[in-house]
Protein backbone atom coordinates (compact mmCIF):
# COMPACT_ATOMS: atom_id res chain seq x y z
CA UNK A 1 0.00 0.00 0.00
CA UNK A 2 0.99 3.86 -1.21
CA UNK A 3 1.95 5.35 2.64
CA UNK A 4 0.52 8.29 1.25
CA UNK A 5 -2.98 6.70 2.01
CA UNK A 6 -2.10 7.57 5.72
CA UNK A 7 -3.41 10.21 6.96
CA UNK A 8 -1.00 13.24 7.44
CA UNK A 9 2.04 11.44 5.15
CA UNK A 10 2.64 13.24 2.08
CA UNK A 11 4.98 12.63 -0.62
CA UNK A 12 7.81 13.87 1.46
CA UNK A 13 7.14 12.30 4.49
CA UNK A 14 6.61 9.17 2.25
CA UNK A 15 9.89 9.41 1.11
CA UNK A 16 11.59 9.48 4.17
CA UNK A 17 9.87 7.18 6.22
CA UNK A 18 10.66 4.44 2.81
CA UNK A 19 13.93 5.51 3.24
CA UNK A 20 14.24 4.90 6.65
CA UNK A 21 13.07 1.41 6.46
CA UNK A 22 9.37 2.24 7.34
CA UNK A 23 7.98 1.19 4.13
CA UNK A 24 4.98 -0.35 4.82
CA UNK A 25 1.54 0.34 6.79
CA UNK A 26 2.35 -2.33 9.56
CA UNK A 27 5.78 -1.33 10.24
CA UNK A 28 4.92 2.24 10.86
CA UNK A 29 1.55 1.02 13.08
CA UNK A 30 4.16 -1.62 14.91
CA UNK A 31 6.95 1.31 15.68
CA UNK A 32 7.03 3.60 18.36
CA UNK A 33 7.07 7.34 17.79
CA UNK A 34 10.25 8.06 18.87
CA UNK A 35 12.34 5.35 16.75
CA UNK A 36 10.58 6.60 14.11
CA UNK A 37 11.45 10.03 14.79
CA UNK A 38 14.89 9.37 15.23
CA UNK A 39 15.22 7.57 11.68
CA UNK A 40 13.48 9.84 9.75
CA UNK A 41 14.02 13.34 11.30
CA UNK A 42 10.06 14.08 11.74
CA UNK A 43 8.80 15.46 14.76
CA UNK A 44 8.12 13.21 17.70
CA UNK A 45 4.39 14.92 18.02
CA UNK A 46 3.93 14.23 13.83
CA UNK A 47 4.69 10.83 13.83
CA UNK A 48 2.51 10.00 16.88
CA UNK A 49 -0.40 11.43 14.49
CA UNK A 50 0.79 9.69 11.49
CA UNK A 51 1.39 5.73 14.02
CA UNK A 52 -2.87 6.71 15.07
CA UNK A 53 -3.86 6.85 11.42
CA UNK A 54 -1.45 3.74 10.22
CA UNK A 55 -3.26 1.51 13.08
CA UNK A 56 -6.83 2.26 11.89
CA UNK A 57 -5.89 1.25 8.56
CA UNK A 58 -4.18 -1.96 10.00
CA UNK A 59 -7.16 -2.76 12.45
CA UNK A 60 -9.32 -2.27 9.42
CA UNK A 61 -7.35 -5.41 7.73
CA UNK A 62 -8.97 -8.48 7.84
CA UNK A 63 -6.02 -10.63 6.94
CA UNK A 64 -3.69 -10.32 9.65
CA UNK A 65 -3.92 -11.78 13.28
CA UNK A 66 -1.03 -10.08 14.45
CA UNK A 67 -2.25 -6.70 13.04
CA UNK A 68 -5.29 -7.25 15.67
CA UNK A 69 -2.82 -6.49 18.37
CA UNK A 70 -2.49 -3.00 17.50
CA UNK A 71 -5.52 -2.34 19.85
CA UNK A 72 -6.93 -2.70 22.96
CA UNK A 73 -8.71 -6.55 22.67
CA UNK A 74 -11.48 -8.08 25.08
CA UNK A 75 -10.35 -11.26 26.98
CA UNK A 76 -12.40 -12.77 25.11
CA UNK A 77 -10.96 -11.08 20.83
CA UNK A 78 -7.78 -11.73 22.92
CA UNK A 79 -7.72 -15.37 23.63
CA UNK A 80 -9.24 -16.15 20.33
CA UNK A 81 -6.30 -14.66 18.28
CA UNK A 82 -3.71 -15.49 20.72
CA UNK A 83 -4.66 -19.04 20.15
CA UNK A 84 -5.21 -19.44 16.68
CA UNK A 85 -1.66 -18.41 15.84
CA UNK A 86 -0.20 -20.61 12.59
CA UNK A 87 2.73 -23.18 13.37
CA UNK A 88 5.34 -24.67 11.04
CA UNK A 89 5.94 -28.12 11.06
CA UNK A 90 9.97 -29.10 11.75
CA UNK A 91 9.29 -32.37 9.92
CA UNK A 92 10.46 -34.03 13.08
CA UNK A 93 7.15 -35.23 14.43
CA UNK A 94 9.04 -35.06 18.39
CA UNK A 95 10.00 -31.57 18.46
CA UNK A 96 6.18 -30.56 16.82
CA UNK A 97 4.80 -31.94 19.75
CA UNK A 98 7.40 -30.06 22.38
CA UNK A 99 6.64 -27.20 20.73
CA UNK A 100 2.85 -27.47 20.51
CA UNK A 101 2.48 -27.98 16.93
CA UNK A 102 6.03 -26.92 15.31
CA UNK A 103 7.31 -22.81 14.71
CA UNK A 104 4.99 -20.55 15.84
CA UNK A 105 4.16 -17.46 13.93
CA UNK A 106 4.44 -13.88 15.38
CA UNK A 107 7.32 -14.86 17.54
CA UNK A 108 10.88 -15.26 17.25
CA UNK A 109 12.57 -18.83 17.54
CA UNK A 110 15.95 -19.53 18.66
CA UNK A 111 18.18 -22.29 18.59
CA UNK A 112 21.59 -22.30 20.28
CA UNK A 113 24.07 -24.63 20.18
CA UNK A 114 27.70 -25.75 19.83
CA UNK A 115 29.52 -25.76 16.32
CA UNK A 116 28.02 -28.49 13.84
CA UNK A 117 24.78 -29.29 16.15
CA UNK A 118 22.72 -28.76 13.29
CA UNK A 119 21.63 -25.46 13.65
CA UNK A 120 21.77 -24.77 10.19
CA UNK A 121 20.36 -28.01 9.15
CA UNK A 122 17.36 -26.99 10.89
CA UNK A 123 17.06 -24.06 9.19
CA UNK A 124 17.37 -25.79 6.07
CA UNK A 125 14.22 -27.98 6.75
CA UNK A 126 11.90 -25.24 7.88
CA UNK A 127 13.09 -23.39 4.47
CA UNK A 128 10.98 -26.53 2.89
CA UNK A 129 8.60 -27.47 5.18
CA UNK A 130 6.67 -23.78 5.64
CA UNK A 131 5.97 -24.38 1.28
CA UNK A 132 4.21 -27.51 2.40
CA UNK A 133 0.00 -27.71 1.76
CA UNK A 134 -1.84 -26.65 5.41
CA UNK A 135 -2.84 -30.04 5.64
CA UNK A 136 0.77 -31.26 5.90
CA UNK A 137 1.82 -28.73 8.52
CA UNK A 138 3.16 -25.64 5.98
CA UNK A 139 2.21 -21.58 5.31
CA UNK A 140 2.13 -22.40 1.36
CA UNK A 141 4.31 -19.83 1.74
CA UNK A 142 8.25 -18.93 0.78
CA UNK A 143 11.07 -18.45 3.04
CA UNK A 144 14.32 -15.74 3.38
CA UNK A 145 17.48 -17.11 4.23
CA UNK A 146 19.55 -14.00 5.76
CA UNK A 147 22.74 -16.21 5.91
CA UNK A 148 25.94 -14.34 7.91
CA UNK A 149 28.15 -17.20 7.64
CA UNK A 150 27.90 -18.46 3.53
CA UNK A 151 26.49 -21.71 5.08
CA UNK A 152 23.20 -22.21 2.70
CA UNK A 153 23.06 -24.74 0.48
CA UNK A 154 20.32 -24.53 -2.25
CA UNK A 155 21.34 -28.56 -2.88
CA UNK A 156 20.46 -29.54 0.21
CA UNK A 157 16.96 -27.26 -0.04
CA UNK A 158 16.34 -29.60 -3.18
CA UNK A 159 16.97 -32.87 -1.37
CA UNK A 160 15.17 -32.01 1.64
CA UNK A 161 12.02 -30.85 -0.87
CA UNK A 162 12.21 -34.19 -3.03
CA UNK A 163 11.70 -36.18 0.71
CA UNK A 164 8.40 -33.93 1.44
CA UNK A 165 7.35 -34.28 -2.13
CA UNK A 166 7.90 -30.80 -2.91
CA UNK A 167 9.41 -29.94 -6.34
CA UNK A 168 13.20 -29.42 -5.81
CA UNK A 169 13.13 -26.85 -8.32
CA UNK A 170 10.07 -24.75 -7.41
CA UNK A 171 10.89 -25.22 -3.61
CA UNK A 172 14.19 -24.07 -4.48
CA UNK A 173 13.12 -21.25 -6.01
CA UNK A 174 10.67 -20.28 -2.75
CA UNK A 175 13.65 -19.72 -0.77
CA UNK A 176 14.87 -16.03 -1.05
CA UNK A 177 18.25 -15.45 0.23
CA UNK A 178 20.13 -12.42 1.83
CA UNK A 179 23.84 -12.57 2.74
CA UNK A 180 24.92 -10.19 5.46
CA UNK A 181 28.91 -9.96 5.57
CA UNK A 182 28.99 -7.94 8.86
CA UNK A 183 26.68 -6.81 12.16
CA UNK A 184 25.60 -3.51 9.97
CA UNK A 185 24.62 -5.47 7.00
CA UNK A 186 22.25 -7.50 9.02
CA UNK A 187 20.90 -4.58 10.85
CA UNK A 188 20.41 -2.66 7.88
CA UNK A 189 19.14 -5.99 6.17
CA UNK A 190 16.60 -6.67 9.07
CA UNK A 191 15.96 -2.92 9.54
CA UNK A 192 15.52 -1.45 5.96
CA UNK A 193 14.15 -3.63 4.01
CA UNK A 194 12.45 -6.77 5.70
CA UNK A 195 9.15 -5.67 6.14
CA UNK A 196 8.72 -4.58 2.81
CA UNK A 197 10.17 -7.62 0.80
CA UNK A 198 8.29 -10.22 3.01
CA UNK A 199 5.08 -8.39 2.65
CA UNK A 200 5.53 -8.13 -0.85
CA UNK A 201 6.82 -11.52 -1.32
CA UNK A 202 4.12 -13.13 0.67
CA UNK A 203 7.18 -14.65 2.79
CA UNK A 204 6.14 -16.36 6.17
CA UNK A 205 9.37 -17.07 7.81
CA UNK A 206 12.46 -15.55 8.39
CA UNK A 207 15.72 -17.44 8.97
CA UNK A 208 18.41 -15.41 10.42
CA UNK A 209 21.49 -17.75 11.06
CA UNK A 210 23.84 -17.13 12.58
CA UNK A 211 22.49 -13.94 14.69
CA UNK A 212 25.38 -13.42 17.03
CA UNK A 213 28.15 -14.66 14.84
CA UNK A 214 29.32 -11.36 13.60
CA UNK A 215 28.59 -9.32 17.32
CA UNK A 216 31.11 -11.97 18.72
CA UNK A 217 33.39 -11.48 16.69
CA UNK A 218 32.99 -7.52 15.95
CA UNK A 219 32.72 -6.42 19.42
CA UNK A 220 35.68 -7.27 21.24
CA UNK A 221 36.13 -6.51 25.08
CA UNK A 222 34.11 -5.36 28.02
CA UNK A 223 34.28 -1.92 26.73
CA UNK A 224 32.01 -2.57 23.54
CA UNK A 225 29.59 -4.98 25.28
CA UNK A 226 26.81 -1.85 25.90
CA UNK A 227 27.01 -1.03 21.97
CA UNK A 228 27.22 -4.62 20.67
CA UNK A 229 23.85 -5.35 22.91
CA UNK A 230 22.38 -2.08 21.87
CA UNK A 231 22.55 -2.70 18.15
CA UNK A 232 21.69 -6.91 19.09
CA UNK A 233 18.08 -5.31 20.92
CA UNK A 234 17.48 -3.56 18.18
CA UNK A 235 17.89 -6.36 15.75
CA UNK A 236 15.53 -8.57 17.56
CA UNK A 237 12.89 -5.92 18.40
CA UNK A 238 12.99 -5.15 14.66
CA UNK A 239 12.33 -8.78 14.21
CA UNK A 240 9.62 -9.30 16.65
CA UNK A 241 7.94 -6.07 15.07
CA UNK A 242 7.80 -7.60 11.99
CA UNK A 243 7.32 -11.42 12.90
CA UNK A 244 4.12 -9.89 14.96
CA UNK A 245 2.69 -7.25 12.57
CA UNK A 246 3.39 -9.70 9.33
CA UNK A 247 1.74 -13.12 10.73
CA UNK A 248 5.33 -14.59 9.95
CA UNK A 249 7.57 -16.89 12.02
CA UNK A 250 11.40 -15.76 12.59
CA UNK A 251 14.06 -18.58 13.42
CA UNK A 252 16.94 -17.72 14.60
CA UNK A 253 20.36 -19.30 15.50
CA UNK A 254 23.13 -18.64 18.00
CA UNK A 255 26.43 -20.01 19.08
CA UNK A 256 27.11 -20.93 22.69
CA UNK A 257 30.13 -20.11 24.81
CA UNK A 258 31.85 -22.42 27.33
CA UNK A 259 32.13 -21.71 31.38
CA UNK A 260 33.86 -23.37 33.30
CA UNK A 261 31.29 -24.47 36.75
CA UNK A 262 31.91 -26.81 39.97
CA UNK A 263 30.70 -29.49 37.80
CA UNK A 264 33.35 -29.15 34.70
CA UNK A 265 31.72 -26.85 31.93
CA UNK A 266 28.64 -25.91 30.85
CA UNK A 267 27.85 -24.37 27.51
CA UNK A 268 25.33 -20.77 27.41
CA UNK A 269 24.02 -19.19 24.31
CA UNK A 270 25.90 -16.05 23.88
CA UNK A 271 24.01 -12.59 23.86
CA UNK A 272 23.17 -12.51 27.35
CA UNK A 273 19.95 -11.38 28.97
CA UNK A 274 19.17 -9.25 25.32
CA UNK A 275 18.91 -12.60 23.70
CA UNK A 276 17.58 -14.09 26.56
CA UNK A 277 14.44 -12.10 26.79
CA UNK A 278 14.13 -10.66 23.26
CA UNK A 279 13.29 -14.46 22.01
CA UNK A 280 10.01 -16.08 22.43
CA UNK A 281 10.77 -19.26 22.33
CA UNK A 282 14.53 -20.99 23.18
CA UNK A 283 15.22 -24.44 22.07
CA UNK A 284 19.00 -25.61 22.94
CA UNK A 285 20.75 -28.31 20.15
CA UNK A 286 23.67 -31.01 21.77
CA UNK A 287 25.42 -33.31 19.83
CA UNK A 288 25.72 -37.03 20.47
CA UNK A 289 27.37 -39.83 18.50
CA UNK A 290 27.64 -39.80 14.68
CA UNK A 291 24.68 -37.96 13.34
CA UNK A 292 22.19 -37.70 16.30
CA UNK A 293 21.20 -35.05 18.31
CA UNK A 294 19.30 -33.95 21.00
CA UNK A 295 16.88 -30.42 21.16
CA UNK A 296 15.69 -29.40 24.26
CA UNK A 297 13.03 -26.37 24.87
CA UNK A 298 14.48 -24.38 27.24
CA UNK A 299 12.30 -21.51 27.48
CA UNK A 300 8.81 -21.11 26.13
CA UNK A 301 6.15 -18.79 27.47
CA UNK A 302 3.14 -21.75 28.26
CA UNK A 303 5.64 -25.26 27.53
CA UNK A 304 7.09 -27.19 29.98
CA UNK A 305 10.89 -27.60 29.03
CA UNK A 306 10.92 -31.42 27.21
CA UNK A 307 13.58 -32.83 24.74
CA UNK A 308 13.50 -34.57 20.91
CA UNK A 309 15.82 -36.51 19.16
CA UNK A 310 16.56 -36.63 15.87
CA UNK A 311 19.44 -37.35 13.18
CA UNK A 312 20.39 -35.48 10.13
CA UNK A 313 20.87 -37.40 6.95
CA UNK A 314 21.36 -36.03 3.40
CA UNK A 315 17.47 -35.72 3.41
CA UNK A 316 17.25 -33.67 6.44
CA UNK A 317 16.39 -33.89 9.55
CA UNK A 318 14.39 -37.11 10.69
CA UNK A 319 12.95 -38.54 14.14
CA UNK A 320 14.67 -41.10 15.89
CA UNK A 321 13.76 -42.37 19.70
CA UNK A 322 15.91 -42.18 22.98
CA UNK A 323 17.06 -45.47 22.52
CA UNK A 324 18.63 -44.69 18.94
CA UNK A 325 21.30 -41.96 20.76
CA UNK A 326 23.36 -45.31 21.85
CA UNK A 327 23.33 -47.09 18.11
CA UNK A 328 26.47 -48.19 17.33
CA UNK A 329 26.24 -46.40 13.55
CA UNK A 330 24.63 -43.99 12.34
CA UNK A 331 20.97 -43.30 11.90
CA UNK A 332 19.30 -42.92 8.18
CA UNK A 333 16.34 -43.77 5.99
CA UNK A 334 15.65 -47.01 5.66
CA UNK A 335 17.03 -49.54 2.83
CA UNK A 336 12.98 -49.33 1.72
CA UNK A 337 13.20 -45.98 1.55
CA UNK A 338 16.54 -45.20 -0.15
CA UNK A 339 15.92 -47.93 -3.14
CA UNK A 340 12.04 -45.94 -3.43
CA UNK A 341 14.41 -42.87 -4.00
CA UNK A 342 16.29 -44.77 -6.39
CA UNK A 343 13.61 -45.63 -8.77
CA UNK A 344 12.54 -42.07 -8.73
CA UNK A 345 15.75 -41.36 -9.82
CA UNK A 346 15.70 -44.02 -12.67
CA UNK A 347 12.18 -42.90 -13.71
CA UNK A 348 13.12 -39.69 -13.64
CA UNK A 349 16.35 -40.25 -16.07
CA UNK A 350 14.47 -42.33 -18.32
CA UNK A 351 11.89 -39.48 -18.64
CA UNK A 352 14.75 -37.34 -19.53
CA UNK A 353 16.26 -39.81 -22.56
CA UNK A 354 12.75 -40.10 -23.62
CA UNK A 355 12.65 -36.52 -23.47
N1 LIG B 1 24.04 -35.97 5.02
C1 LIG B 1 24.44 -35.92 6.25
N2 LIG B 1 24.37 -37.00 7.03
C2 LIG B 1 24.80 -36.96 8.29
N3 LIG B 1 25.30 -35.86 8.88
C3 LIG B 1 25.37 -34.76 8.14
C4 LIG B 1 24.94 -34.70 6.81
N4 LIG B 1 25.12 -33.45 6.34
C5 LIG B 1 25.68 -32.75 7.35
N5 LIG B 1 25.82 -33.53 8.43
C6 LIG B 1 26.40 -33.15 9.70
O1 LIG B 1 25.72 -32.01 10.19
C7 LIG B 1 26.62 -31.25 10.97
C8 LIG B 1 26.52 -29.80 10.56
O2 LIG B 1 25.34 -29.31 11.01
P1 LIG B 1 25.08 -27.74 10.92
O3 LIG B 1 25.82 -27.16 9.79
O4 LIG B 1 23.61 -27.59 10.94
O5 LIG B 1 25.70 -27.27 12.28
P2 LIG B 1 25.56 -25.86 12.98
O6 LIG B 1 24.93 -26.11 14.28
O7 LIG B 1 24.90 -24.91 12.06
O8 LIG B 1 27.08 -25.51 13.20
P3 LIG B 1 27.86 -24.10 13.10
O9 LIG B 1 27.79 -23.48 14.47
O10 LIG B 1 29.24 -24.52 12.75
O11 LIG B 1 27.21 -23.27 12.05
C9 LIG B 1 27.99 -31.79 10.75
O12 LIG B 1 28.36 -32.54 11.89
C10 LIG B 1 27.85 -32.70 9.56
O13 LIG B 1 28.70 -33.79 9.63
MG1 LIG C 1 25.53 -23.23 11.00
Amino acid sequence: MDLTNVKGVGPEKSRKLMSAGYGTVESIAFSSPRDISMDTGIPEDTVRAIITAAKMIVRSKESTKGGKLVEILSGKDAKKILGSMDHITTGLKGLDQILGGGIETCAVSEFYGPAKAGKTQICHQLCVTVQLPKEAGGLEAPALYIDTERTMKYEHIKSVAERFGLDPDMASDNVFYAYAMNSEALYETVHKSLDEVVQNRGIKLVVVDCLTGHFRAEYCGRESLPTRQQKLNRIIHDLLRIAVSQDLAVVVTNQVHSQPDLYGKSENPIGGHTVAHGVTFRLGLSTRKHNMRIVTVVDAPALPPDEAYFAITTRGLIDITAKDLSSKAPIGFSEAEEEEEKEVKKMEEAETIIE
